[in-house]
């Protein structure tokens, strides 16, 4: 079997001209959804990742503004950055890039934020919500991943999910999403004991670790749906994921490249909360 592509890039475009659309109606009713993206130091990951979130809000309509602060700024500086833009009800989201320098504490950030302008999901309060399955802001890339697995009208309900990796930012949080799915959760990482014997029964495997090549097919059911959410440089400057698509996709029934998988669906469900957060104020 070789297994059918799942393109984020196709289904980011899709998505991504029906938000240009709602934009316009918003607009119309003189709500204009704007972003606000706090970036500290000069990460090369970092500025591209905001590249890629600067494009998307272009193209939909969203305002953007980039906020860039030295990589020696001090945490108060940053807290008070975030206290003005909360503040500001010209902002309906507010995205402090990570990773953060040493010297700053990313949680205190994190809980500076409002509830109300966390388009990243990532404010305890939305994480908290999110897994109690109540009305919440759904961090971008389990987003992605979730709106990716509906995409090809498999039924998730009953399916055994297979999550590697365990982060606050996807492992953990993608987990919860497909448990309020009804699918059968299992959880593995880097303490975990064989492994293979546990990916092997997965009906769809999320693979969020952050290894080049780390999965092959003796880690894969025939069949299985396979996400990979790893974005790595190589010393070449190619990007390459987690899996090894060439093998992989051979065994799985579905897989989704990298490039062109997760990461513009990341970017696209982003959009999709600044929007959510514009309407939600202009409601109010
Ligand atoms: N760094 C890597 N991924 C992300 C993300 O989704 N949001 C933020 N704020 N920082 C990141």
């Amino acid at each position: 079997m070789t297994a059918h592509i799942i393109s984020g890039k196709e289904l980011a475009k899709n998505k991504r001209e029906a938000m240009k659309q709602e934009v316009g109606q918003l607009k119309k009713t003189a709500i204009s959804p704007k972003l606000v993206v706090v970036l500290v130091g000069d990460n090369p990951a970092s500025i591209s990742y905001i590249k890629g979130k600067q494009k998307g809000c272009e193209e939909v309509g969203i305002e953007s503004q980039l906020i860039k602060l030295e990589a020696t700024a001090s945490e108060e500086e940053l807290l008070s950055i975030i206290d003005q833009l909360n503040e500001d009800d010209t902002v309906d989201g507010i995205l402090v890039q990570l990773p953060l320098p040493d010297h700053i504490s990313e949680q205190k950030v994190i809980h500076r934020i409002v509830v109300e302008k966390d388009v990243d999901g990532f404010h305890p309060m939305n994480v908290g919500k999110m897994l109690l399955g109540e009305e919440c802001f759904i961090s971008c890339t389990p987003f992605g991943i979730l709106e990716m697995v509906k995409s090809i009208n498999v039924p998730i309900e009953g399916k055994h999910v297979v999550v590697i990796g365990r982060s606050n930012i996807v492992g953990k949080p993608v987990g919860q999403l497909f448990l309020n799915e009804n699918a059968t959760v299992t959880y593995t990482h880097s303490r975990t004991k064989d492994r293979a014997s546990i990916t092997k029964q997965a009906d769809i495997l999320i693979v969020a670790v952050g290894k080049p090549n780390l999965i092959g097919p003796d880690e894969v059911k025939e069949g299985a749906i396979v996400i990979d959410v790893g974005v790595n440089r190589l010393e070449t400057g190619k990007l390459c994921g987690d899996v090894r698509f060439d093998e992989v996709k051979e065994k799985a029934s579905y897989i989704t490249p990298v490039p062109g998988g997760v990461g513009p669906m990341t970017i696209t469900m982003l959009l999709h909360n600044t929007i959510l957060s514009a309407k939600r104020r202009g409601a109010k």
